[in-house]
């Protein structure tokens, strides 16, 4: 039989099990004490009764302190009135570290502000909520790599140091690179994607990727991940299906398998239920329209700002596609609309709920001398991009991709309002620690 862990302790009902975790809290009514243990699956309701138990063992849980490591043994029972359904009937336990009182563990179970968990995050994570926005995060991932896995996409990682920007030159984090300049952190993985592309048809990158963003919004980070599928010979008609056909298993497969994490979030999981396809696809110039409906001022040619996209995702209860920005508004390397080459050939998928820009993509420039035109209209430097161009020398072909930021998107399925409890260890405009 496999391992015990309590998120599988139904499968042990009535079996004797070893439970190596810590103490989550402790509670007496009378002549029973009630440790509830947590391994990192889940938390589980122990119990010993004085009397029925050795006065040794009686007395160990009783002194036992908050996050104090611990390898119980006990059987287990079906208990309706525990959380979870089980619980463990206690027949020993070892103590391996115990949280001494004269420094207790720092995270109580009463509330605390959101700066103090901040600072305390590497504790923090061990609470339930918590631990449960991390499993979903990993759930995201997987079902993301299932989804190209499954699709024959080949994983062609992109390099994290680059000579050059990608995503405009106001965000980028620079370093110096020994005897040869100025180096920076990515800010996408797309540039070298379009090259494994054209190499190996379907690929993707998924890792972590940098912007020094001024902003000190519930949507951005300093560093987040993102997964960028790149497609030689697809248009942006096959991008927009790509990226609907994605979220659509992301959220299929979370439903499917965790559950008791969304329930633990008291996440509306009806709400994503809906999400089914198709998603409502919008024009640049018709959600302008909708904008200006509902008393905008934005004027044509501008991006979108996050109160737009706010705005605009709140109408609908599914992800909505806007694509054609103008090209002025959007990043060099766009393909222009044949018919009105003001556009360009891209995409912004908005999460409905008011949660805003999961996914941006677009077709790639595939015309060498455009390229080299729009290169220099950005005053980026030519010699980082050769070999950029050198992909439109040989054997170019209409291609293009997308990302999708794993935070945003894993705080949309949560259902939580700020992006910085969705990764491990957030990196924000005021916080490197811890
Ligand atoms: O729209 P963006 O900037 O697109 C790109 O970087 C393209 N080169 C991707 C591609 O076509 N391969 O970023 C893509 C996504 C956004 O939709 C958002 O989900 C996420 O990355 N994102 C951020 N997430 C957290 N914090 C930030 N500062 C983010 N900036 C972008
Ligand atoms: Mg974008």
């Amino acid at each position: 039989m496999a391992e015990f862990s309590i998120a599988r302790a139904a499968a042990f009902e009535g079996k004797e099990v070893t439970l190596r975790g810590w103490l989550y809290n402790l509670r007496e009514s009378g002549k029973i004490r009630f440790p509830i243990f947590r391994d990192g699956s889940g938390v589980m309701q122990a119990v010993v009764s004085k009397g029925e138990v050795s006065d040794a063992l009686w007395q160990r849980v009783g002194e036992l302190t908050q996050e104090s490591s611990v390898i119980a043994r006990g059987t287990v029972r079906r208990e309706p009135r525990a959380p979870g359904g089980y619980e463990l009937v206690l027949c020993d336990l070892e103590v391996v570290q115990r949280v001494p009182e004269s420094d207790p563990y720092p995270i109580s179970l009463k509330e605390h502000g959101v700066d103090f968990l901040l600072n305390h995050r590497h504790l923090w994570i061990r609470s339930p909520r918590q631990a449960a926005l991390l499993r979903l995060r990993h759930e995201v991932i997987r079902s993301i790599r299932e989804f190209f896995d499954g699709r024959g996409f080949v994983c062609t990682d992109s390099p994290i140091l680059t000579p050059a920007a990608c995503e405009g030159t106001t965000t980028l984090f620079e370093l110096d690179y020994f005897d040869l300049g100025k180096a920076y952190l990515t800010q996408s993985g797309q540039l070298y994607v379009e090259a494994t592309a054209a190499a190996l048809g379907k690929v993707y990158c998924f890792g972590p990727t940098f912007r020094a963003e001024k902003s000190k919004t519930r949507r951005h980070l300093t560093e987040f991940w993102m997964v960028e599928p790149e497609v030689a010979f697809a248009t942006l008609d096959d991008l927009m299906q790509l990226a609907e056909d994605l979220v659509c298993s992301i959220i299929e497969k979370v439903l499917e398998r965790r559950r008791p994490e969304l329930e633990t979030l008291e996440r509306d999981t009806k709400k994503l239920e809906r999400i089914q396809p198709p998603f409502p696809r919008l024009s640049y110039d018709e959600a302008l329209k909708r904008l200006h409906e509902k008393g905008s001022q934005l004027p044509w040619g501008e991006d979108l700002g996050g109160a737009d996209e706010t705005a605009l995702s709140e109408s609908f209860d599914k992800p909505t596609i806007i694509h054609r920005y103008p090209a002025k508004a959007k990043a060099f390397y766009m393909q222009p609309d044949a018919e009105r080459p003001e556009l360009a050939l891209c995409m912004d998928m908005l999460a409905p709920e008011g949660y805003g820009e999961i996914i941006g993509g677009s077709q790639r420039l595939h015309d060498h001398d455009l390229l080299l035109q729009r290169l220099r209209e950005h005053q980026l430097p030519e010699d980082a991009f050769r070999w950029y161009l050198d992909l439109r020398k040989y054997g170019s072909v209409p291609h293009g991709g997308f990302g999708l930021g794993i935070e945003r998107t894993t705080a949309w399925i949560a259902g939580i309002p700020h992006i910085r409890e969705t990764i491990p260890f957030p990196r924000m405009l005021y916080r490197i620690y811890p």
